[in-house]
């Protein structure tokens, strides 16, 4: 495994595999790296000839007083799951190489970015997607990885990506879950004990709501009035910043649930501000 601090270099040590005719995956991280971004690589390692995985703390996506300055940096052992995973190459350039001079472009892509989670963080999907179409110009891979637990960050850069022509295949991969249903999450490690407690009812809120809306499919409302009752009870000290039933592709607020929908919430727990979500489609047959 080779670790490259320079765009020029990752271009240069990619440049081996791609001329001999691999493929190239990619998964980009912020490091902090935990069983999520584990099973990407491994799917990367599984689908593709080179694999290359990104550790860089984008500054541009946190908000004024958000965690940029505490998000955790744990270099070593990244790059020791990153070897023990089978990544081919690791990119974990500084600030200055990323951002060399004070950028005039962004990337923003409209609508899909300013609902949800973008209501709370402005400006937080502009630097997701200006650092993204960054590291897919550097590193020009076939297909890069992302996990479904961020589902409007994926729904978004698949728009991005279609939107620019960018020749990518997004692959979208399941969210990896702690025994007790909790969404692995690099921010998991600022929850104390007892919020690590009722963090899983964010997850069993999800699919106590999901099982209501295959049953009985009832207006969105009153899957959204269950999941904050379910909430209030099993996460005491959550603030709910939003529990949402929206439309998969648009991110639209629905009002039925008898079509595929997407049940996303956000939920702050202490210094911990954790996201979850569920698609729910129809059963067979229903309409
Ligand atoms: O999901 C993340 O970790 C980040 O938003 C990403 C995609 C690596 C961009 O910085």
């Amino acid at each position: 495994m080779e670790t490259t601090r320079t765009i020029a270099d990752v271009r240069r040590v990619i440049g081996t595999p791609r001329a001999a005719g691999r493929s190239v995956g990619f998964v980009p991280t912020m490091g902090a790296l935990h069983a999520g971004h584990a099973a990407l690589i491994d799917r990367a390692r599984a689908e593709t000839g080179c694999v290359v995985v990104s550790i860089f703390v984008n500054p541009t996506q946190f908000g004024p007083g958000e965690d940029y300055d505490s998000y955790p940096r744990c270099e070593r052992e990244d790059l020791a799951v990153c070897e023990a995973h089978g990544a081919d190459v690791v990119f974990a350039p500084s600030v200055e190489e990323m951002y060399p001079r004070r950028s005039l472009t962004t990337v923003h892509v409209d609508r899909l970015s300013e609902t949800l989670c973008g209501a709370d963080r402005p400006g937080h999907f502009d630097g997701v997607c200006t650092v993204v179409a960054k590291l897919l110009n550097i590193v020009a891979p076939d297909r890069a990885y992302f996990g479904a637990k961020d589902y409007q960050q994926a729904t978004i850069l698949r728009r991005m990506v279609s939107d620019l022509n960018v020749p990518v295949e997004l692959v979208v991969c399941p969210t990896v879950r702690e025994p007790d249903g909790l969404a692995v999450s690099s921010r998991n490690r600022y929850l104390s004990a007892e919020q690590r407690r009722q963090a899983p009812a964010l997850h069993a809120a999800l699919q106590q709501a999901a099982a209501m809306i295959r049953r009985d499919a009832p207006p969105a409302e009153t899957v959204i009035e269950a999941v904050r009752a379910a909430l209030a009870d099993g996460a005491p000290d959550g603030t709910i910043d939003y529990v949402r039933v929206v439309d998969p592709e648009t991110l639209e607020d629905v009002q039925r649930t008898d079509r595929p929908v997407v049940i996303a919430l956000a939920v702050r727990l202490g210094s911990a501000r954790l996201i979850d979500n569920l698609r729910v489609d129809p059963p067979a047959g229903a309409s």
